[in-house]
């Protein structure tokens, strides 16, 4: 089981180097391996938080979290990945998990709506969120948005 280090920060507060790494990442998964021509470079990366975590030197998984009221009116997951180095081993798991129990932290009673990749409609379920809508195309590929409701309105 390869152990995690978590970084969860501002754009000011991540090293040049750390952004790096973080991008890099992005575009091997988000644009190479899903053959997908987007803009995934966007000014939500200026004033949300990013969420690292560092297998020793190597960045294992990543995503970011758009404030409440910034792309939607709930915190946001989004850009979730794991390093395809690293697939298969609960890091994705673990990814989610330390990122909703931030989110209950900084934004306690929020509720959490993300656009999802249709394809992992059960691995966002098992977290507790729900479908809500129809499927649509973003960048050709199938999404749905689904909502988290609050831990503490449960
Ligand atoms: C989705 C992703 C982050 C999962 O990372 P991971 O570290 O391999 O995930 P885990 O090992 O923690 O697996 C957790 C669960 O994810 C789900 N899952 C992982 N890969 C999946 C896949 N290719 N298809 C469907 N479900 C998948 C499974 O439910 C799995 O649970 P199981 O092991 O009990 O079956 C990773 O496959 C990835 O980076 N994909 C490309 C980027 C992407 O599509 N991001 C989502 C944008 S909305």
């Amino acid at each position: 089981m390869t152990a995690l280090r978590f970084q969860w920060a501002r754009m000011d507060d991540l090293r040049a180097r750390d952004f790096h790494a973080a991008k890099l990442l992005r575009d091997t998964v988000f644009v190479v391996e899903q053959n997908c021509v987007y803009q995934d470079t966007d000014a939500y990366d200026l004033q949300c938080w990013h969420l690292l975590a560092w297998a020793g030197d190597d960045l294992a998984a990543y995503l970011r979290v758009t404030d409440p009221g910034s792309k939607y009116p709930e915190p946001s997951l989004g850009r979730v990945l794991t390093a395809p180095a690293f697939r298969g081993q609960g890091l994705g798991q673990e990814l989610l998990t330390e990122a909703l129990q931030r989110c209950d932290h900084t934004w306690p009673g929020q509720a959490n709506r993300i656009s999802a990749q249709q394809y992992l409609l059960k691995f966002y379920q098992s977290f507790g969120f729900a479908p809500i809508g129809e499927m649509y195309l973003e960048d050709d590929i199938p999404h749905i948005e689904m909502l988290r409701p609050s831990v503490l309105q449960k």
